[in-house]
């Protein structure tokens, strides 16, 4: 490989100089967590990719849960990293691909002419890691997205064996790096103590093993290049009253704790009905029979989201779903963009053959029910007063509980949570459509 120097002398973040530091090798845990926005990801790849250019010896493997996320959030900062920020002495040009690396698109790994290589892989599939055992360096991106068994047996099957001269010694490194988005979760009783120092606004951990494991908790103030939305002072302020947990998650790093009820941003108004006043109209359809029906017509303005009208009632076949939704529309309901519940597709063909020409099967995925929770709970959720399973369902929606601790789990109470879903799948309409302006996202 021609000599190859840094870009400029890049201005490395203070709390992460240590890892730029002669020498620095890392522990067999290595925890970047935090904020949002504070550097984490960035810093690590600046890292990797600095010993994969110097050293012969690294085959790292980044790992996500779900491959699908890859591309953006994993292979395009690498691939940012080695083009911007690097550049070959010999020809004054930054970092030449088919020169000093090749990039396998498929395969999806990027091999340096120095001969490291990292691999990325998405975990949805476990098979997908047969066959890749030399790794010496894992890193798992954002880290709370796998079980404590996924962890357990990624480390199972990776025997590494760098030769001698590897710089980090012949021990598997593995980096976690993620937001700690639940108190609850396996992440914080497996590393950290559970006593948490929280005399300051942003709180201290202690980890378990300090033999074993390192952790490093940043926010956005540790990042120098931050040009993000806390910068706002306003906004930092108006998030904390809407979602305390989130602000305190996302902006200063501390792991989220949950409350009793899912919802505290809510009211119950007289909503304006004028449809022409709202930046979009969506609808939600959860399918019941012992428990209700419900189905939503939702709005939303500035951010904020209006449950307008609602059909709200057990013991409702196909048909008479169809029926009591004409009622409610008699100039027209082909055109209504109904997202229901994708468990009852043939509800769905039924209904679309009937006429209903708009309806459509939600999107689930595996974290939807909280993603969309999440959604909800960034804004001002206003119900019209004639919304009383809405009402009476939200003022009650609760996270489960831990039976033998008490504590607040991240799945809600699956009881009388008929409208609290439907109302959940029509914001899907608003999601996708770019043109509403979303805050926080
Ligand atoms: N040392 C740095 N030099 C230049 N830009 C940086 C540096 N560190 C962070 N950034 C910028 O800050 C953004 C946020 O950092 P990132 O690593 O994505 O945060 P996190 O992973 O903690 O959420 C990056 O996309 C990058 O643009
Ligand atoms: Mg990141």
């Amino acid at each position: 490989m021609k000599k190859i120097i840094r870009l400029k002398r890049p201005y490395i973040n203070p709390k992460y100089k240590f890892m730029f530091e002669k020498g620095y090798i890392p522990y067999k845990y290595n925890i970047l967590y935090g904020g949002t926005g504070s550097s984490k990801s960035f810093s690590l790849i600046e890292k990797l990719v600095d010993m994969c250019i110097r050293y012969s010896t690294f085959d790292i493997l980044v790992v996500r849960k779900y491959a699908t996320t890859l591309k953006d959030t994993v292979e395009m900062p690498w691939l940012d990293m080695i083009s911007k920020r690097y550049i070959n002495k010999m020809s004054g040009i930054g970092l030449v691909e088919g020169r000093d690396y090749t990039y396998n698109r498929t395969l999806k790994h990027i091999k340096f002419s120095s001969g490291s290589i990292v691999r990325f892989k998405g975990y949805d599939n476990p098979e997908k890691l047969k066959g890749i055992d030399n790794v010496n360096t894992l890193w798992l991106e954002e880290a709370t997205d796998f079980t404590q068994s996924d962890l357990e047996d990624i480390q199972d099957r990776l025997r590494a064996t760098p030769p001698n001269n590897h710089p980090w010694g012949t021990e598997l490194k593995i980096f976690l790096s993620f937001n700690p988005i639940f108190k609850t979760h396996w992440i914080r009783t497996y590393f950290f103590k559970d006593a948490i120092d929280m005399s300051d606004e942003i709180h201290k951990d202690t980890v378990n093993n300090i033999v074993t494991t390192f952790a490093l908790k940043t926010t956005w103030r540790d990042n120098h290049y931050y040009n993000g939305q806390y910068k706002d002072e306003n906004l930092r302020k108006k998030m904390q009253e809407i979602n305390p947990r989130k602000y305190g998650v996302q902006c200063n790093g501390n792991w989220g704790v949950l409350g009793k009820l899912i919802y505290e941003n809510w009211e119950v108004i007289n909503c304006n009905k004028d449809l022409s006043t709202y930046d979009g109209i969506s609808y939600g359809l959860d399918f019941g029979f012992e428990h209700s029906t419900a189905f939503h017509e939702i709005a939303i303005k500035d951010g904020d989201i209006y449950v307008l009208r609602e059909l709200y009632k057990p013991k409702l076949t196909a048909n008479d779903i169809m029926k009591e939704i004409k009622r409610m529309y008699p100039n027209g309901y082909s055109n209504l963009r109904i997202y229901a519940d994708n468990a009852r597709p043939e509800v769905i063909e039924e209904m679309k053959r009937s006429g209903f020409s708009g309806i459509r099967p939600c999107t689930k995925g595996a974290n939807s029910v909280l993603e969309g929770i999440e959604w909800l709970q960034d804004r001002c959720i206003y119900i019209d007063e004639s919304c009383v399973g809405a009402r009476n369902e939200i003022e009650s929606y609760q996270w489960e509980k831990d039976k033998k601790t008490g504590v607040r789990l991240p799945k809600p109470v699956k009881v009388n949570d008929d409208a609290m879903d439907s109302i959940r799948y029509g914001t899907e309409g608003f999601k996708n459509n770019t043109n509403v302006r979303i805050m926080f996202c």
